[in-house]
């Protein structure tokens, strides 16, 4: 989906959920303007996080990863908005926190990549496959913001 219904799969990760600053990212999302339609708590399998990480299943770093996402509760979430894949991206920082601005959450709350707190979406196409192998459809709301018409 494009134009104001783009969405995007963010997921805090077991490290963004034990230092306990879920709320801190949520708000950067809710007050930038864009919408939440779906959020839950949990804690991956193996087989969910082998296959949202598929594509970099021959990376020497792949078994860590995996290990890392599983290691406690992350927090799912699709959120909605024109042009929310490449700006949440932007909004995250690079993937390596030492690269990744003052102002990004990468930048603002972490420093090792193997624990960088976040996940987002990068391309519209990854976004509607990890939509769907994290949310079953009747778990993403539909419902119009009271603030839509004083955001576009
Ligand atoms: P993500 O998928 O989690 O949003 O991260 P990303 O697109 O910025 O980076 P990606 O290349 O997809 O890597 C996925 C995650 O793997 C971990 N990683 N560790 N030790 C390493 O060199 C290394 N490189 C990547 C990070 O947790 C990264 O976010
Ligand atoms: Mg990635």
């Amino acid at each position: 989906m494009e134009g104001q219904n783009e969405r995007t799969f963010i997921a805090i990760k077991p490290d963004g959920v034990q230092r306990g600053i879920i709320g801190q990212i949520i708000t950067r999302f809710e007050q930038k303007g864009f919408k939440l339609v779906a959020m839950k708590m949990l804690q991956p399998s193996e087989d969910l996080l082998i296959q949202h990480y598929i594509d970099l299943k021959g990376r020497p770093f792949f078994p860590a990863l995996v290990n890392y996402m599983k290691s406690g509760p992350v927090v799912a979430m699709v959120w909605e908005g024109k042009g929310v894949v490449k700006t949440g991206r932007v909004m995250l920082g690079e993937t390596n926190p030492a690269d990744s601005k003052p102002g990004t959450i990468r930048g603002d709350f972490c420093i090792d990549v193997s624990k960088n707190i976040i996940h987002g979406s990068d391309s519209i196409e990854s976004a509607t496959k990890e939509i769907s192998l994290w949310f079953k459809d009747d778990e993403l709301t539909t419902y119009t913001s009271c603030a839509v018409s004083w955001i576009y």
